[in-house]
């Protein structure tokens, strides 16, 4: 059906000259027929990119692991197409749980639910719980509904690095990883910018595994229920004390004054800050944010134009509040810690 012509991307990376086809937002069939083939596909969601593969091929999800350096225990999540799908990939499923799927997909949360058969061992890191998502970004729903079945993405970073949010910095970060069966399709920069919001419904209310841009309030208003922090016991990476972590040292001040006197300990470091707060002298602006759902789309980029720019160390003042705010101090917190 496309009219659009697949490009090569030629990207130098000191030892090695890699390719890897990157497909425009166009090419939807041609996407769909690497993950039928078994390929790798750097896919656009509103949240951040993921790798995407077949998630009943189980060659084609070690692959991802592979590429990524991810530790192979760790459970990835399955985005499908429509709500309805759930009902193939889990069991049990709570009607709070149907009511959460209802109120917010496609859109920025994932639902972990008992597993069905068909949410393999290698999906599902062995855990009897399987993570469920519809994605809200037209490219990712057009991919999903051409190829048809579920398809297994975690971020598309290398395990612990920061995720990507433009399809240029998939390319980047795993070009010299990916062959000539795997493509990136570009859908633009994430709205989002943090990954979805993790919501355990094993239990008999909801709990929060990750937060994101679907809150606890909002999960609360559409449940009834009191969401609990915590959860069962699960291997989730993206709750480790450290990840979406840069090279670049993070530390995190607590108010503009503190802005100064970390200015002054790390002269060149780079500033995420709201716009409202002038840069002192010798630091590099990396964004100068308007809201909070401005921050959370432009943290990741700023902290990769750190590491692109060679910077030592980078300063932030996280976002007050809660809600989205809380989602990204959580990001900050974790890059923070080495
Ligand atoms: O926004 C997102 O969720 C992005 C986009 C691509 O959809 N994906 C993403 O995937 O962030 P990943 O693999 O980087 O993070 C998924 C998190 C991990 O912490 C993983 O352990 C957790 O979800 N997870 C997946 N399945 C799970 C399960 N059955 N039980 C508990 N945690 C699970
Ligand atoms: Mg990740």
């Amino acid at each position: 059906m496309s009219d659009a012509t697949p490009v090569e991307a030629w990207f130098i990376d000191n030892s090695a000259v890699s390719a890897v086809r990157l497909l425009p937002s166009t090419a939807v069939v041609e996407a769909a027929e690497v993950l039928r083939a078994g390929g790798l596909l750097g896919l656009p969601t509103e949240t951040v990119y993921g790798l995407a593969a077949d998630a009943e091929d189980a060659t084609a999800v070690a692959r991802i692991y592979e590429v990524k350096g991810r530790p192979n225990d760790h459970p990835v999540i399955v985005h499908v197409a429509a709500a309805s799908a759930i009902e193939e990939w889990a069991v049990a499923i709570p009607a709070y749980a149907r009511e959460l799927a209802v109120a917010f997909w496609p859109g920025p949360m994932t639902l972990v639910l008992p597993r069905s058969s068909r949410a393999g061992d290698f999906i599902t890191g062995g855990q009897d719980t399987v993570g469920l998502r519809v994605p809200n970004h037209p490219v990712a729903l057009a991919v999903l509904a051409a190829f048809g079945g579920g398809v297994a993405a975690p971020s598309a970073n290398r395990f612990g690095e920061v995720s990507p949010t433009s399809a240029g910095e998939v390319v980047a970060d795993l070009s010299d990883r990916l062959g000539a069966g795997d493509a990136v399709i570009d859908g633009g920069r994430c709205a989002v910018g943090v990954e979805s919001t993790i919501v355990d419904c094993t239990g008999a209310a909801p709990a929060i595994l990750r937060p994101g841009a679907v809150t606890i309030a909002d999960i609360e208003r559409v449940t009834g229920l009191p969401v609990v922090s915590g959860g069962a016991v699960v291997r989730a990476p993206g709750t480790l004390a450290s990840h979406y972590a840069p090279r670049a040292t993070v530390w995190l001040a607590d108010s503009a004054a503190e802005v100064q006197r970390l200015a002054s300990a790390h002269p060149g470091a780079g500033l995420i800050a709201d716009a409202a707060v002038p840069t002192p002298a010798g630091l590099q602006r990396l964004a100068a944010v308007e809201s909070v759902a401005d921050y959370a789309r432009e943290l990741y980029r700023a902290l990769r134009a750190a590491d692109e720019q060679g910077l030592v160390s980078v300063i932030a003042l996280p976002p007050v509040g809660v809600d989205l705010a809380f989602a990204v101090r959580d990001r900050l917190t974790r890059a923070a810690h080495k």
